[in-house]
């Protein structure tokens, strides 16, 4: 590897790149050649370091200044100013939104301050596609130490002890199944990762891999020397092209190097990896139906048990782990399970990655300590609600979760914590709501997903949840009556209790959390055939205040059906019976006359 006086670290993932990051290494490339300091000066494309929000974002190291919202024509500013002259771009550096102080390093700024990052600990710090970044940052120690020090079942009492859980959603002990695993009868095993990542604005795998391809690869040899696998399996979603690239280059450099194959660091031992692609359905992300998709047959779930790590791929014991949960295991390995099992709560160990979405200032994926509450993720790494807004809920466990509310905040996140509150961890996503949003229509948008993403196989989930998608619409359409509400609920317990997998299981939790806590917004939309919230289009009625209009015609203008008529600097009316409630007018409207229920 060579070395460089200076580093300029630019997010190659997928929301920076969406804002142009790509642009913007170019321009660094560019001016960096122009100006001959091509030898001195490494333009590093990172993975996502979190805090998208404020992305493109540029490190300059060893200087430890953290750009953010770069453009690519603020490059050269950077590269005049900062590179050449030493001067850091005052205006280019995170402001603080309170005191409007300018933070120079990220470990300073209120998004970084409470995180701790051992899943994404490279995502940032290194280029994911130069296997000797991730060697400098102790990549493949642990898997040297596992070879030439450790026997197979050391190394699954190190993870047992270290309390890791599943971080796919379950929460299974990890050190558990692959002892499970290891002792199952047969002399062909298989270890596969789960990289399907189906929860509706979850990004967390997808970071690890495009930021940190080799810490998983790097696991996943150490998960098959401990199981008694040959053979890895990545399942991985098609519609991620950056991890899929980035996966490629990584196995194949470390195949280079010994890492992965025959007589992997001189030992007996060898493993090799490859790729398998999902097409992006949800159940497909359920370990059998994962299975039977790697398979090539339909992705439907199996009955179990038998459970994969006796009868999995080809009915060979097959170990079905997380990215996150093996982006785990080599800082294990290295530092100890004590080390490990001294963060985190009494059941829950370790840390949890968030995507962190929705109505929150700071909208990225956050690396919090098991213990820490909704509340200190939502204001102080999240900086609080969107425009000002008043806390609603949070939704965590995707499609299978339910919401929390302002009661439950200070809840410390772990796996048992979130189901006492009505929720589940699931997989790290993590959509905040403010005030805004109408609970029903949350509910009905999983619902919607769920229905889609049913597999068929079993009728309680292939029509319940059909069923219950209408119910809602039917509340939210303001046709339901308080009968609909009643066997609403009693489908959603049938649906849980009759359902052969989890998708099925957990499908109604959006609609049982939801009434739960905001029944009378269920009630509103029954009986008043009122959304409190104005989200209902159907529900919805605007109506023109005429204390507060002057008369400008700018809603007339907009009107798409023309269905407001006044005059000049008169009163303007709506004609309810053409309206089609899109809302245009009340966007239009300076004065504050046209009222939304
Ligand atoms: C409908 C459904 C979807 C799932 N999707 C995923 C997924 O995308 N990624 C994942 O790791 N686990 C997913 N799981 C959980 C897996 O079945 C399995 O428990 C997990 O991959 C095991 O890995 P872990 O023990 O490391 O968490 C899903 C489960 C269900 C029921
Ligand atoms: S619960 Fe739904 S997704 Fe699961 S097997 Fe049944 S139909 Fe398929
Ligand atoms: S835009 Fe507002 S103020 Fe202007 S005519 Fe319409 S309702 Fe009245
Ligand atoms: S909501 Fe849309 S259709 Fe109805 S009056 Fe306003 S602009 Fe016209
Ligand atoms: S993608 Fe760049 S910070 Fe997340």
């Amino acid at each position: 590897m060579s070395s460089f006086r200076m580093n300029v670290m630019v997010c190659g993932g997928t929301g920076c790149m969406a804002s142009d990051s790509n642009e913007v290494i170019q321009s660094f490339e560019k001016l960096i050649k122009e100006h001959g300091y091509s030898e001195e000066i490494q333009i590093v494309k990172t993975g996502c370091f979190g805090f998208c929000e404020q992305g493109p974002i540029v490190k300059i190291e060893p200087d430890n200044i953290f750009y953010v919202r770069v453009h690519p024509k603020d490059v050269e500013e950077i590269v005049k100013e900062h590179i050449i002259k030493g001067r850091k771009v005052e205006r280019l550096l995170y402001q603080e939104p309170i005191k409007r102080e300018r933070i120079e390093q990220h470990k300073k700024m209120p998004f970084y301050k409470k995180q701790l990052r051992i899943a994404l600990r490279n995502c940032g710090l290194i280029n994911p596609e130069d296997i000797y970044e991730y060697i400098a940052f102790e990549g493949y120690e642990a898997l040297g130490k596992v070879l030439t020090s450790m026997s197979p079942m050391e190394v699954i009492e190190t993870v047992k002890k270290a309390g890791l859980r599943g971080r796919g959603g379950g929460g299974f002990p990890t050190g558990l199944k692959w002892e499970y695993t290891r002792k199952s009868e047969g002399t062909t095993k298989y270890m596969i990762c789960n990289a399907d990542e189906g929860d509706p604005g979850a990004f967390m795998d997808r970071s690890i891999l495009e930021g940190d391809p080799h810490s998983v690869i790097e696991a996943m040899v150490i998960g098959g020397y401990a199981i008694g696998a040959q053979e890895g399996i990545v399942y991985i979603r098609a519609e991620y092209p950056l991890a899929i690239e980035r996966l490629n280059i990584a196995i194949s450099e470390a195949r280079k190097l010994g890492l992965l194959g025959e007589n992997i660091f001189g030992s007996d031992f060898s493993f090799d990896i490859r790729l398998k692609y999902g097409a992006g359905a949800f159940v497909c992300g359920e370990e059998t139906a994962l299975i039977n998709s790697v398979e090539g047959k339909r992705g439907e779930p199996r009955n179990k048990p038998p459970y994969p790590a006796q009868k999995g791929y080809w009915d060979r014991p097959t170990c079905v782990n997380n990215v996150e949960t093996f982006a785990n295991i080599p800082p294990i390995i290295l530092k100890g399970s004590e080390w490990f099992s001294s963060i985190g709560t009494e059941k829950s160990k370790g840390t949890k990655v968030f995507a962190l979405a929705g109505k929150v200032n700071n909208v990225g994926l956050v690396e919090v300590p098991m213990g820490t509450t909704l509340r200190e993720i939502i204001y102080d790494i999240g900086g609080g609600i969107l425009g000002g807004h008043k806390f609603k809920a949070v939704q965590t466990g995707g499609p299978s979760g339910g919401v929390i509310t302002e009661k439950d905040l200070d809840t410390p996140i772990d796996y048992e914590h979130l189901m006492e509150i009505g929720s589940m961890m699931g997989s790290g996503g993590m959509i905040v709501m403010d005030e805004t949003n109408c609970m029903v229509n949350i509910s009905k948008f999983y619902l919607e997903f769920t229905m889609d993403e049913s597999c068929g196989r079993c009728t309680p989930c292939r029509i319940g949840t059909k069923r219950l998608y209408e119910f809602l619409k039917k509340i939210t359409d303001g046709k339901a009556t308080m009968e609909d509400l009643d066997a609403l609920k009693q489908l959603a317990y049938m649906v849980k209790d009759g359902s052969l997998c989890g998708l099925g299981q957990t499908a109604p939790n959006p609609v049982l959390s939801t009434i739960k806590y905001f029944g009378d917004e269920y009630i509103a939309h029954i009986k008043d055939k009122h959304c409190p919230t104005g989200e209902c289009k159907a529900l919805a009625k605007y109506s023109i205040d005429p204390e507060n209009c002057v008369g400008c015609t700018a809603c007339a203008k907009v009107c798409p059906v023309d269905c407001i008529s006044g005059k000049v600097k008169e009163t303007h009316v709506i004609d309810q019976s053409k309206c089609i409630k899109c809302g245009a007018c009340f966007t239009a409207c300076k004065f504050n006359a046209v009222i939304k229920p």
